[in-house]
């Protein structure tokens, strides 16, 4: 099969949270399966695109509404990431070092989706799918459908992957001009609650939608930020697919960045490694049960809670617990948590920023890996934690609720909490330290947590099989 994945982020080349990680690996494995995988992202001004060779594969120009872009489609030559890789590359729009946040992002990511069907539409042969993530790609669906310039596509099967979808793109209808021609009888299918909405657009045009678990698909019913009803009515061709993580760029047993690396047989030893190592450099207490965060600073991860549940904590429990936080995002948390580390004389540190070697150094170096979300669709962290024999303390929802049982249940491998409030994450910190307390049992948890497989192997198989289905 040949397929094409269309993304705003990819791992190593651009990535700001999970959308990157799974961009990174899931073509990969599918490639590893037999298939022919490409995948398309901007060509920002990234560390990547800065350290690697690219050919000109295409090169064209687009109007989009009174303004003309040159772009160039350009493909990595080393075609190192085990899947052919190609960037889109637009002067004066995607030209930008960081990925999100400018103040032209719906011209940015419109000019990506406009390019991309552009270049596919003068390749001779056709894919047999087009895989799109996420709302900066939501308009493609509907454009390979509607679209008058795109009309010899039609036939190509559209899959859209739901990654989180309090995330949908709106804009006005006055950029409506923005959009290259269609039937516009069919505008109905762009809008939703009075406004473009590039992610319902997909929902309603996809010829699959998915999500990145089942648990998230069930809440989606009843919380999808306003698209519930949608969800609803289309849930015939949706279908939730729990995302997997790459087994080789997160592998405490030779992953570079860690200080020691080691695997089930030596696990107790590499961990006090790194553990003493990380401890050292944030001035915390080694011989005390670390729980870490690491992500985005956002409401939505429960960052705003972490403060309180630290100084709670800490003033209960004094030279019992030690928190580490990496992470940035909303500015108030930002400072919160600074504050907080400058009111509570031992057992916290903080680093805000993102920093990839860092993280892993962290959930090699921790004991636990604390998730008070209260919105995740899959989460890879919990997974990468497990892996690396950190157990997660997750709270019950979306993915988090399919990949971790509570260790008081049969086969637990972690810490499970109902609601996203201070009392029932430091309630779950206390049965944190008992189990830490408890090394025989902490042993048991952690090596059985490491033993599962979360690969992409078997979801990469789940994908096939729904792309087959389009047939
Ligand atoms: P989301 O995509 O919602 O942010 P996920 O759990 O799916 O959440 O993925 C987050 C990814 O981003 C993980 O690879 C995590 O390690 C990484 N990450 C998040 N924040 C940071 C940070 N500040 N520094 C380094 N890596 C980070
Ligand atoms: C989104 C979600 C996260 C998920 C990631 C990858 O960013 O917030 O839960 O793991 O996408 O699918």
């Amino acid at each position: 099969m040949e397929i094409l994945h269309v993304s705003a982020e990819c791992y190593p080349v651009a990535k700001v949270g999970g959308l990157g990680d799974v961009v990174g690996a899931l073509p990969k494995y599918q490639q590893q399966a037999g298939n022919f995988v490409k995948v398309v992202v901007p060509a920002y001004r990234t560390r990547y695109y800065e350290t690697h060779e690219f050919d000109v594969v295409h090169q064209a120009g687009m109007w989009m509404g009174h303004n003309w872009y040159h772009f160039n489609v350009l493909k990595e030559r080393s075609n190192e990431l085990g899947f052919d890789l190609y960037l889109v590359d637009i002067p004066g729009l995607l030209d930008t070092p960081g990925v999100y946040g400018y103040p032209n992002d719906i011209e940015r990511f419109l000019g990506f989706q406009i390019a991309v069907l552009d270049w596919i539409n003068e390749w001779q042969h056709q894919p047999d799918v087009i895989h799109c993530h996420d709302h900066h790609t939501g308009l493609i669906p509907f454009l390979l459908s509607y679209g008058y310039k795109y009309a010899r596509l039609k036939e190509i099967p559209s899959v859209m992957t739901i990654h989180n979808a309090q995330y949908q793109g709106q804009f006005g209808w006055d950029k409506l001009y923005l959009i290259p021609s269609f039937d516009l009888w069919k505008s109905g299918l762009l809008d939703w609650g009075g406004a473009i909405n590039p992610l319902a657009a997909a929902i309603k045009c996809a010829w699959r939608v998915t999500t990145v678990s089942p648990g998230y698909l069930e809440e989606l019913f009843t919380n999808a930020n306003g698209l519930e009803w949608l969800i609803s009515h289309e849930r015939g061709k949706m279908v939730g697919i729990l995302n997997g993580i790459d087994n080789v760029v997160w592998d405490p047993s030779s992953d570079y960045m860690l200080a020691l690396n080691y695997d089930t047989a030596t696990v107790v030893e590499g961990k006090h490694e790194n553990k003493q190592q990380l401890c050292e450099r944030f001035g915390l207490d080694a011989s005390l049960p670390l729980v870490s965060f690491i992500g985005r600073l956002v409401g939505d991860k429960g960052a705003d809670l972490l403060p309180e549940i630290i100084g709670r904590s800490l003033a209960e429990l004094p030279g019992e617990v030690n928190f580490l936080v990496l992470g940035s995002g909303e500015p108030h948390i930002e400072w919160a948590l600074q504050q907080t580390r400058h009111l509570v004389s031992f057992g916290f540190n903080v680093h805000i920023g993102y920093d990839e070697s860092l993280s892993h150094q962290i959930y090699a170096g921790s004991d636990f890996l604390l998730m008070p979300s209260r919105v995740e669709p899959c989460g890879l962290n919990q997974m990468y934690a497990l892996r690396y024999g950190t157990v997660p303390i997750v709270r019950s929802t979306g993915g988090l609720k399919d990949t971790v049982i509570d260790f008081g249940d049969q086969d637990g491998v972690g810490i499970r909490f109902i609601q996203p409030s201070v009392w029932d994450v430091c309630n779950s910190v206390k049965r944190a330290i008992a189990l830490y307390g408890d090394h025989h049992h902490l042993e048991e948890v952690r090596l059985r947590g490491m033993n599962i497989d979360h690969s992409w192997n078997s979801s990469a198989q789940r994908y096939l099989e729904m792309y087959r289905s389009t047939k």
